[in-house]
């Protein structure tokens, strides 16, 4: 297959282009660098089945000649904790309408990246695909994010029903591994690591109660790679998450990470951070995935342990924070 790839710098998209073509399909990849890394291509930059475009989505004429049977939309603005909605807003509307107009057409399918954070504070877990989306007020610019995600879906499933567009929603629950961003817009796996590795305290926000199921980087490729192979993704919704026992505390977390990097500690250091320092903020308590569908309905049952995947993962971080420093 011909697959495009918006975002492809990125961390999900890098990795995901690299385990497309190890399959032999043909990628086109476009990044503006916003938020990718030169290095997260550098395994599959001379590829002869791959193409890049350095360019901005936004643009709509860059891309315009490009064709393919999917197009995986995975550029995004992201949750905004520190920053203002408002490109998270803005851009993730622009950015899809430009796709979903290409789409329509090219008669590509778009598979659109969604998120986890959808299901927001709904206390009913685990989330299975028709669970409610339950978000806070609009006050708490955190959810703005997760309003920017139900807005695509909605106007997806609207263009299917309205145009005939084809389309598929992923709704990833907390990736990470090799290639991840190294700050805060890539989750707490890398900055649990560095703080670990530098033997500095780890920042928590709140009390660190808060649980997630976060899904090892293969795990979340393999699952989207089953959506693009297969026509029964076509008007589908699909959680691509871990196994809903690896959910785990965020304290817990920062305690694994710590206890693989220095394994003679007998304590990690933390530094627990009041939400309070963002403003209004609200967090969701636990987040727990139903991934009957991934299994039965895709044959896909994740492979790694969150311990498997940390291992792996902190020896990535490792061997870059060497090569950079
Ligand atoms: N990583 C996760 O755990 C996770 C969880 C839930 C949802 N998602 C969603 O999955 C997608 C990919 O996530 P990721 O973690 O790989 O993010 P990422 O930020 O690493 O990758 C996104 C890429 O898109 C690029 N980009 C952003 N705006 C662009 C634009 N206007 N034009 C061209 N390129 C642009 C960035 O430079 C970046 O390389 C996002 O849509 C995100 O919302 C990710």
């Amino acid at each position: 297959m011909r697959i495009f790839i918006t975002g492809a710098a990125g961390f999900i998209g890098s990795n995901l282009s690299r385990f497309l073509l190890q399959r032999g399909h043909s990628v086109i990849g476009i990044d503006n660098f916003s938020y990718g890394e030169q290095r997260n291509l550098k395994s599959i930059i001379n590829h002869p089945n791959f193409e890049f475009i350095t360019g901005d989505i936004l643009n709509s004429f860059i891309y315009a000649e490009v064709k393919a049977d999917v197009i995986v939309h995975l550029a995004s603005q992201k949750i905004p904790r520190y920053n203002n909605a408002y490109r998270t807003l803005v851009e993730n509307d622009t950015m899809l309408k430009n796709i979903v107009k290409k789409a329509l057409r090219d008669d590509s399918r778009v598979l659109f990246a969604s998120t986890s954070d959808v299901y927001g504070k709904n206390p009913i877990i685990p989330f299975s695909e028709e669970s409610d989306l339950l978000l806070g007020p609009t006050t708490v610019k955190r959810w703005a994010y997760a309003l920017s995600k139900i807005n695509g879906e909605h106007y997806l499933i609207a263009c299917g029903e309205e145009f005939g567009l084809k389309y598929t929603i992923n709704r990833f629950f907390g990736s990470y591994g090799p290639n991840q961003n190294l700050t805060w817009w890539g989750g707490p796996q890398s900055l649990f690591i560095e703080k670990a590795l530098k033997k500095e305290p780890i920042d928590i926000h709140g009390d660190g109660t808060q649980t997630r199921t976060f899904t090892f980087i293969e795990d979340t490729i393999a699952g989207i790679t089953k959506c693009v192979e297969s026509e029964n993704a076509n008007g589908e919704i699909v959680n691509i998450a871990s196994n809903p026992e690896e959910e785990v505390s965020i304290l817990e977390l920062a305690r694994k990470i710590w206890g693989i990097v220095n394994p003679t500690d007998k304590e990690p250091m933390i530094n627990f951070v009041p939400y309070s320092t963002f403003g209004k903020y609200e967090d969701v308590a636990r987040r727990v995935p139903n991934i009957d569908k991934l299994i039965t309905k895709f044959n896909y049952k994740p492979s790694y342990s969150l311990e498997q995947g940390l291992i792996e993962t902190i020896k990535w971080q490792r061997e870059l924070t060497n090569f950079t420093s």
